[in-house]
């Protein structure tokens, strides 16, 4: 067998692709990774990790300058550097991407920068710098992520209309900014800007900010969102913009009918779409669904050599997700008979405050039988007073009948943290009593879960149980 020859090869090293590569060689098989971008892909270099890294700086400094309500008295200004906030993220992008690069390494993966296109079922050619590599594989897996969407009228040439990627890179704070969709990125970032003193508009064409989350959720995360300055615009849609002196003008036809926005950035962030683009699907004949390539549960396309995972094949396009399914291909290719049956993926929405959703919304629930909600305040929950954070809610949907936990959802400080114990339950198949007579510490965040699913038996001691 040649040297060029692997057992597998994964296309992309992002959080699909790197953690399959480690485990496929942990199983024993001979694995390379190519990517022709950096080891981590979008999540760690331009993704999640930069964001949520963004966020914490603009978080800290919103909390310096409002340090006062607990008696915190800071003398002389203070200031936000944008430089220095840029070194922080690329500090931690770093660290995490070399750690990648490192733990590949450490199991043995073999790694090639580079583009990757399919010539067959079990073939593929990698143009890298030196020139092309042939390569083979009994297993190939697609783990080619996604990328944002570009709206017509709103090219990313032009320097000043920029996607996720763009506004995780800005070296100055910008005065005005119009951010075209009120979704998760628009949200995340634009409050971001928002809170480091920019002038945010978030421009939504649907009627609600993140559609589809709890509406009571959203009006929290709205509320928060206005009283760090950020302008909504719902049932509104940007139509197109003109350079003019002092920066772009943009026109938006709201309900009222066309009104005009300058502004120094336009921020678009409208969704995201899958990477299925130049790797040879066509010719060795992978099917798509949709925009998406199309899988099995075991994540195998209609080629049986080769798999696919992650954003490329799907909703919800989330980090833990494709992970997950990672998992599963690489125990599938080394025989196992294993399947993607996770009862639910969670998601988090790193909003001030956050937003975390597993299982079914009420809404959603509703519509399957007769449910049961309980529904805590954060300012029930005598952790969040002392934090300083009482805006949010914990909701516990459960079955009439037996009790079962169909769906949580958070909205608050923490909600990140709390949501993986609603996870577990679900997962588990817990009822609210099992998380009701489970013993949670004093004074937590973690109170206010149990004390929900107490909420929805009618047994809570901290709130009126309806
Ligand atoms: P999104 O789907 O969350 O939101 C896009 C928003 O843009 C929607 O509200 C939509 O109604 C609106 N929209 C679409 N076209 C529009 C137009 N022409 N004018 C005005 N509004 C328009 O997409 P987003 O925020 O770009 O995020 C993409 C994906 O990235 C998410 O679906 C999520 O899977 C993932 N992501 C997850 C994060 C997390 O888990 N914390 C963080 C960031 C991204």
């Amino acid at each position: 067998m040649s040297n060029n020859h692997y057992d597998a090869i994964v296309i992309g090293a992002g959080p699909g692709g790197y953690p399959c590569a480690i485990r496929l060689a942990q199983l024993g098989k001979k694995t390379l990774i190519v990517d022709k971008a950096n080891w981590g892909g979008v999540c760690l270099n331009v993704g999640c990790i930069p964001s949520k890294a963004m966020i914490s700086a603009a978080k800290r400094y919103k909390a310096v300058t409002t340090a006062g309500e607990f008696g915190i008295r800071i003398e002389g200004p203070v200031n936000a550097d944008m430089a220095g906030i840029q070194k922080f993220k690329n500090g931690v992008v770093d660290k995490l991407t070399s750690g990648i690069s490192q733990l590949l390494k450490a199991n043995g993966v073999d790694m090639l920068q580079g583009s990757a296109l399919l010539t067959g079922p079990t073939s593929l050619t990698v143009q890298t710098e030196k020139g092309h590599a042939l390569l083979t594989a009994d297993n190939i897996v697609l783990a080619t992520g996604s990328r944002p969407i570009e709206i017509p009228g709103f090219s990313f040439d032009h320097p000043d209309v920029i996607c996720s990627t763009g506004a995780l890179a800005l070296t100055e704070i910008p005065d005005r900014m119009v951010v075209i969709g009120g979704g998760v990125i628009g949200l995340e970032l634009g409050s971001v800007y928002a809170k480091l003193g920019c002038a945010v508009t978030v421009v939504e064409m649907t009627d609600s900010l993140l559609p589809g989350v709890d509406k009571a959720a959203t009006k929290i995360v709205a509320r928060k969102a206005k009283k760090d300055g950020i302008v909504m615009m719902t049932s509104a849609r940007a139509l197109g913009y003109e350079a003019v002196d002092d920066g772009l003008a943009l026109k938006i036809e709201t309900k009222k009918g066309e009104v005009s926005l300058t502004v120094d950035k336009i921020f678009v962030a409208v969704g995201r779409r899958p990477n299925t683009e130049n790797l040879g699907l066509e010719e060795v004949g992978v099917a798509l669904d949709g925009p998406f390539i199309g899988t099995d549960a075991a994540m195998r396309t209609n080629v049986p050599s080769i798999f696919a995972i992650g954003d490329v094949v799907g909703q919800p396009m989330l980090a833990h997700k494709a992970t997950y399914e990672a998992e599963v291909v690489a125990e599938v290719i080394a025989g196992h008979d294993v399947v993607f049956d996770a009862l639910t993926v969670p998601s988090v929405i790193f909003t001030d405050p956050e937003v975390a959703i597993a299982g079914l919304s009420e809404e959603q629930a509703k519509k399957r039988g007769e449910i049961k909600v309980g529904k805590v305040p954060y300012a029930a929950i005598g952790r969040s007073l002392t934090t300083g954070e009482p805006d949010g809610f914990i909701k516990v949907i459960i079955d009439s009948g037996d009790h079962a936990i169909l769906g949580v959802t958070v909205v608050g400080a923490n909600a990140s943290d709390l949501i993986s114990e609603a996870v577990l339950a679900i997962e588990m198949g817990c009822t609210a009593q099992d998380i009701g007579l489970t013993i949670h510490p004093h004074p937590t965040f973690g109170e206010g879960v149990m004390e929900a699913a107490k909420a929805a038996l009618g047994e809570a001691v901290h709130v009126l149980n309806k």
